[in-house]
């Protein structure tokens, strides 16, 4: 069993109803032997006397006798002769006249169910041999029935299930909230919370959902404030490179052709440096968290169709092709811009990495809800130790490597991000025949056909590391 509230909800119960029944038992055991129902030790010579009286005196006789009974002990009970007639000349009601015929009438009200039967049928043969039935009905009390009301029990057991099962609910709930709360957090959803605002419980559960939210409250602030300062100082650092840029214009101009040389060298680091810094810009925005407004319904075969062509175009100065291969489309709600530059940084990676000569084969793929985009190329691949580490930010497998295209290391850490934030995964491996595989899985949108097309436009937009 590997839900807690199953665990709660079977353990409480059965300890209730095995105490139900075991109170029961010891009740019946201990119980004097010699107690047994008062009627249960006259019905032998009650039975007798009212045969006895109607062959001797009569059926007037029998009338009273039997209504004496009924007065003084409460006990209805009805005498029929051999052909299953009633001596004593009174209407017959319905259960006395199927107990006549041997059938025990079914319990009138509800509760009866929960008793034994009060219904008996006592066979009496008179002093001159004949065979009579008297048919009888037992009041509650000390006249009523004996035995162990099997219903009773069963009511019983129901009722303590259901109150085991409130009680499991109430106990397990939060820790369920608690846990849908935790992996909400955990997938990057910092406003997750497990809802302690509304409740007013003050149980030692009802203290860790609290905890968790106010544990989860000084989380966001903290990224939120990480991720605003890298943005100010992103922003901060955009003006003074703008002024640089155009300071290098000018110098451009007015210097002569031995100091050409150096000021190409300046605009291609500033260049850089612009690129880091929308980068980082990019980073700073993923970790804030999405924003849904941003959101639209996008065609993937499209946009991996068209990273393709555009990767391709730059491979082939290396001989290089880079193939796209839409098994079957799929559609996505999410951000284009970010979506297009996550799938663009992997396949320019493959395209850059792949040995020359050689193609990349970038695959789309929808199986079970799920985009599946694989970019596998024929490259030196990277070190089992640095499969996960490359989508960290700065992570470069070998600086050189990276130094010399210009790359920071940033480009698998907003593909990560940005697929995470669209609720799917990304991870890499080593292809056996060399090279490097690596492969985004995103969650696929139930959308009509219609609404496609408009959101097409917004994944055209370029922005890659
Ligand atoms: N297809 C690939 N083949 C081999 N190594 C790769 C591949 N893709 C990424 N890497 C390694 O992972 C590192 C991180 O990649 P990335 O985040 O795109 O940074 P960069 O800005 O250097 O391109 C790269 O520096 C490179 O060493
Ligand atoms: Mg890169």
């Amino acid at each position: 069993m590997r839900s807690l509230f199953l665990k709660i909800f079977v353990s409480y119960w059965l300890a209730q109803a095995l105490f139900l029944v075991l109170a029961i038992l010891v009740i019946f055991a201990f119980r004097q032997r010699g107690e047994f129902s008062e009627w249960q030790a006259q019905q032998a010579t009650a039975s007798q006397r009212a045969a006895d009286v109607f062959e001797k005196d009569g059926p007037a006789e029998v009338h009273r006798y039997l209504e004496e009974l009924r007065e003084s002990q409460h006990v209805r009970a009805y005498l029929f002769d051999e052909q299953g007639r009633e001596v004593s000349g009174r209407a017959v009601p319905r259960w006395a006249d199927s107990l006549s015929r041997g059938i025990r009438p079914p319990p009138r009200e509800f509760w009866q169910h929960m008793a034994p039967s009060p219904f008996r049928r006592l066979p009496v043969t008179s002093a001159a041999g004949h065979s009579y039935t008297l048919a009888v009905m037992l009041p509650p009390g000390p006249f009523g029935p004996r035995g162990v009301p099997g219903l009773g029990i069963l009511i019983g057991i129901i009722s303590s299930g259901l109150v085991c099962y409130l009680l499991a609910r109430y106990l397990t709930s939060p820790v369920v909230r608690l846990r849908a709360a935790t992996r909400r957090l955990a997938e990057g959803d910092l406003t997750a919370r497990a809802g302690s605002a509304g409740s007013r419980r003050r149980d030692e559960i009802a203290e860790l959902v609290r905890d968790f939210d106010i544990m989860a409250e000084r989380l966001e602030t903290l990224v939120k404030a990480q991720s605003r300062l890298l943005n100010d100082i992103s922003h901060e650092l955009r003006s003074p490179l703008a002024r640089l840029n155009v300071a290098l214009g000018l110098a451009r101009q007015r210097s002569g052709p031995e100091t050409q040389s150096a000021l190409e060298r300046m605009e291609l680091e500033s260049d850089r440096l612009n690129h880091l810094i929308g980068s980082l810009l990019t980073i700073a925005r993923l970790e804030s968290g999405a924003d849904p407004s941003r959101k639209s319904v996008l065609a993937l075969g499209v946009m991996v169709t068209e990273i393709a062509i555009d990767a391709d175009y730059e491979a082939q100065a290396r001989h290089c092709h880079v193939k796209p291969r839409v098994v079957n489309d799929c559609r996505v709600w999410g951000e284009g811009i970010l979506l297009h530059s996550a799938i663009e940084n992997v396949v320019r990676n493959g395209a850059h990495y792949t040995a020359e000569g050689t193609a990349v084969d970038v695959s789309l793929e929808h199986t079970g809800g799920e985009a599946i985009i694989r970019v596998a190329d024929s490259g030196p691949g990277v070190p089992e130790e640095a499969l996960e580490k490359m989508f960290r930010p700065f992570y470069r497998v070998d600086d050189a490597r990276g130094r010399e295209t210009g790359g920071v290391g940033l480009g698998l850490a907003i593909t990560e991000r940005t697929v995470r934030l669209h609720g799917g995964t990304v991870k890499a491996w080593n292809r056996p025949e060399g090279g490097l595989t690596v492969e985004i899985r995103l969650p696929c949108a139930p959308v009509p056909e219609a609404e496609a097309a408009p959101a097409l436009a917004s994944a055209g937009t370029h922005q890659n590391t």
